[in-house]
């Protein structure tokens, strides 16, 4: 077998050689996910900084062991760092990746995740959950494990079953119906918090939401996690519906788990499609964005660009009501062609009205002003 020789970040690891990034690789190993370990390193750092204190880390499906070798050598304030894969080969590269790398504090364990997280309940500070498709699998072990002011990192990489492409895959893996509309990829970041807040609080645990992002062909949501079943009762406030027009594009939030929810369009009278239940609170912290982008500066990151990009558009987000209107469906609506977004932006400003721009379309604006005030707008916009 033949070797790949690898740098990233301060890290220098071997692969087996592949031809193409699949699961049914020898050991897997992913070059496009270095912006999510970049932003990872940045995220618990910060949170290291937080808590005031060195932090355990478990990087439960380790792969390679790039990720956890990462951790170790980067972030400080490191106690122990535990990298654990089922596969056999991909813990012997672990092991000789951590020995070419120099890192004392690292243990390696073979073992499903499942049993790792169970049997060393309250011992993590971090866990870090980054599975072959869908983390649902995994959610209650994770919530049977993890203690208080811990912090929960998450990747989903079925975005196709939570953004609607499939809905029944949605249904089955995260108990919510979803959407598959413009803003599908920031409602399938809602839904997946969602089926996390309600997992956790089955264990009289509470989530809130630090950092999230959905890039390329993933999903990743940073949680911070508090033991309590009052606190675990008010997150799930944060649970409830949205509902959207397909003809006239009209959405709505509804929160609450058993709402009255009507099933006709308030402006058009079209049947509305209903998504959720989904989590409607905040999925960006604004704090600890700003604290990811100061310690950029610190740390050797390659995608340092396109993650200071990322992290200030979430920054712009972290105020901004739930889903956003795409400039283009709603010309498209209007069948005029599309004015320019800041020129549409900024008359929302002028109007007093909140507006951002989103990282998850580049066509994508989020404001707290009617679809009728915006669609006024790009009607007066319009040089036609
Ligand atoms: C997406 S890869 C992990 C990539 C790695 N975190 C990184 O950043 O490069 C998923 C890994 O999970 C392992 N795995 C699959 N099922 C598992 C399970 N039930 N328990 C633990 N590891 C598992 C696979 O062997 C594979 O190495």
């Amino acid at each position: 077998m033949n070797n790949k020789h690898i740098q990233e970040g301060l890290v220098k690891i071997i692969v087996p050689e592949f031809d193409k990034v699949s699961a049914k690789a020898p050991v897997f190993y992913n070059p496009a996910m270095e912006l999510n370990r970049d932003l990872s390193i940045l995220a618990l750092q910060k949170f290291q900084m937080d808590l005031g204190e060195d932090i355990n880390v478990c990087d439960a499906f380790g792969g390679s062991g790039i990720r956890g070798i990462r951790y170790s050598k980067e972030i400080s304030g490191v106690s122990k760092v535990v990298v654990n894969d089922i596969s056999p080969l991909a813990v012997k590269f672990t092991k000789e990746n951590a020995n070419l790398n120099e890192v004392e504090n690292l243990e390696i364990s073979q073992t499903d995740a499942n049993m790792a997280l169970r049997e060393r309940r309250g011992e993590f500070d971090v866990v870090d959950i980054d599975p072959f498709g869908t983390p649902s699998y995994f959610i209650d072990s994770v919530a049977n494990s993890l203690k208080s002011d811990s912090l929960l990192c998450i990747t989903a990489t079925d975005t196709s079953a939570l953004c609607g492409t499939y809905k029944e895959p949605c249904i089955r893996k995260y108990n919510a119906v979803p959407l598959k509309t413009e803003y599908c990829h920031e409602n399938g970041i809602r839904i997946l918090a969602g089926f996390v807040a309600m997992t956790f609080a089955k264990y009289k645990k509470s989530v809130l939401i630090k950092f999230s992002h959905s890039s390329e062909h993933y999903m990743r949501i940073y949680f911070q996690i508090q033991k309590g079943a009052k606190e675990a009762d008010e997150s799930l406030k944060n649970m409830g519906f949205i509902i959207h027009c397909r003809k006239c594009l009209f959405r709505q939030t509804i929160n609450g788990l058993a709402p009255h929810i009507p099933d006709k369009c308030p402006e058009c009278g079209e049947k509305t499609r209903v998504g959720g239940p989904l989590w409607l609170g905040h999925i960006q912290d604004s704090d600890f964005l700003e604290g990811m982008i100061g310690l950029s500066e610190e740390k050797e990151l390659n995608k340092e660009k396109q993650l200071l990009k990322l992290l200030n558009r979430c920054l712009e987000e972290s105020k901004m009501p739930a889903t956003y209107y795409d400039l283009h469906v709603v010309c498209k609506k209007l069948k005029i062609s599309s004015p320019s977004i800041l020129d549409v932006m900024e008359m929302l400003e002028n109007e007093g009205f909140l507006v951002s721009r989103t990282h998850y379309r580049p066509t994508g604006i989020k404001t707290d002003a009617s679809l009728t005030k915006i669609e006024e707008i790009i009607e007066n916009l319009n040089p036609d």
